[in-house]
């Protein structure tokens, strides 16, 4: 089920961040997204656990993606693809952009089994490891 997720969710978002980011957010960051009216934060919910977020903001008519993630124990089942087909339900007339490492193939081919179009690539855009960003964009 998914669920709109607020201030109270910092320590689930901040479970899954950590276990499926290498790099991940501080608590901090977190925190202030949370707290920031711009961002939206989505949850994936089973069993009342949170198992999965995604976080985005809108200017206009354009959405940035910020980040999506599902725990390690949860993949594979779609969740991530209904989090994302939400987020396009709510935002009909909107266009959808994200970024995303360049040797994240699963990433990848979930936005691309989502009819997401490559546009670009940024050079060298992310650190720890130095990786190009695949930027991608859906109307
Ligand atoms: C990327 C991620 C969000 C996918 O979540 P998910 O719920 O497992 O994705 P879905 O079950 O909706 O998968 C939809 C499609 O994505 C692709 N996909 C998902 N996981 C994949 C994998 N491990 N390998 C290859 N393709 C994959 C497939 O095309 C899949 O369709 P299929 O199941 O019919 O083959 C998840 O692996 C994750 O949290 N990764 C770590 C965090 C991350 O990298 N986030 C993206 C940052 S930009």
């Amino acid at each position: 089920m998914i669920v709109k997720l607020n201030k109270s969710h910092l320590d689930d978002v901040l479970l899954i961040e950590n276990e499926c980011f290498s790099h991940p957010k501080s608590k901090e960051t977190i925190k202030e997204e949370l707290n920031n009216e711009n961002y939206i934060f989505l949850g994936y919910s089973v069993n009342q656990k949170i198992v999965a977020y995604i976080n985005y903001y809108k200017v206009l008519d354009e959405i940035n993606i910020g980040n999506i993630a599902v725990l390690n124990d949860f993949r594979k089942q779609g969740i991530a693809t209904e989090l994302l087909n939400k987020v396009f339900l709510e935002n009909k007339n909107s266009t959808v952009f994200l970024e995303v490492r360049e040797s994240n193939l699963p990433a990848i081919n979930l936005y691309k089994s989502l009819n997401f179009e490559q546009i670009s690539i940024r050079k060298n855009y992310y650190k720890n490891p130095v990786e190009n960003a695949v930027i991608f964009k859906k109307e």
